[in-house]
């Protein structure tokens, strides 16, 4: 299995707001990108504990249903993921994540807009996605990015100090339609 190099500590020195900084690449994530993915989503996830390993990661790369996409710098360090499954129409993005020194620079931006983009043309009418209630940045991130809250799961996440957290259920439609909850349209 071939994965990623070590994630290096420092920052570029141009924030990319709506592309990629030259030399970096936008790539289609396969099971062999497993091991980096886990490796990003623990750094990047405000809570360790809910976390994925990346046995898990590679199982479901490897499930049909499952796409991703993995942004790498100009020396091939993996800085960013989107991982996401869809079905009947249909879309569940499972993780987006970004390596906590490039957060607020667009990257997460920029992959979540390639997903909508890939999704839609692949002919899905809406995605679905849970966030912690704690976490603010996400909440507000895709927010901006015109999602809204259609629901709540009290009591779904456990941190690592034990406290319980909502998951905020939301969703954005492709296809200017309301769509309340996952399954259901
Ligand atoms: C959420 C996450 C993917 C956003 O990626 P990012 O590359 O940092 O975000 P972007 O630079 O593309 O931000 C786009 C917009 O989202 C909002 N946003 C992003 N981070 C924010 C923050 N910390 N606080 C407030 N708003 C934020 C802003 O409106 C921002 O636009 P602006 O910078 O022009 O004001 C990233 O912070 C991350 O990986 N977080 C940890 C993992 C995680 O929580 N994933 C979601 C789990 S459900």
């Amino acid at each position: 299995m071939t994965d990623c190099p070590p994630l290096s500590p420092e920052p570029p020195d141009q924030a990319p707001p709506s592309s990629l900084p030259s030399g970096w690449r936008c790539r289609p994530a396969s099971p062999a990108d497993a091991s980096a993915v886990a490796a990003l989503e623990r750094l990047a996830l405000p809570d360790g504990k809910t976390t994925g390993s990346a046995e898990s990661w590679a199982r479901l790369l490897r499930s049909p249903s499952t796409q991703g996409l993995l942004v790498e710098d100009g020396l091939g360090n993996c800085r960013a993921t989107c991982i996401w499954q869809a079905a009947a129409q249909q879309v569940e993005l499972l993780l987006i994540a970004v390596h906590p020194a490039f957060f607020r620079k667009g990257l997460g931006g920029f992959l979540l807009d390639e997903m909508v983009a890939i999704c839609r043309a692949q002919g899905a009418e809406v995605v679905f996605l849970e966030v912690a209630e704690n976490n603010t940045p996400a909440r507000q991130f895709y927010e901006k990015k015109a999602f809204v809250e259609i629901g709540r799961r009290p009591r779904y996440y456990r941190l690592s100090n034990e406290s319980l957290k909502d998951a905020i259920l939301m969703s954005l439609s492709l296809k200017g339609v309301m769509v309340n909850s996952p399954r259901e349209s």
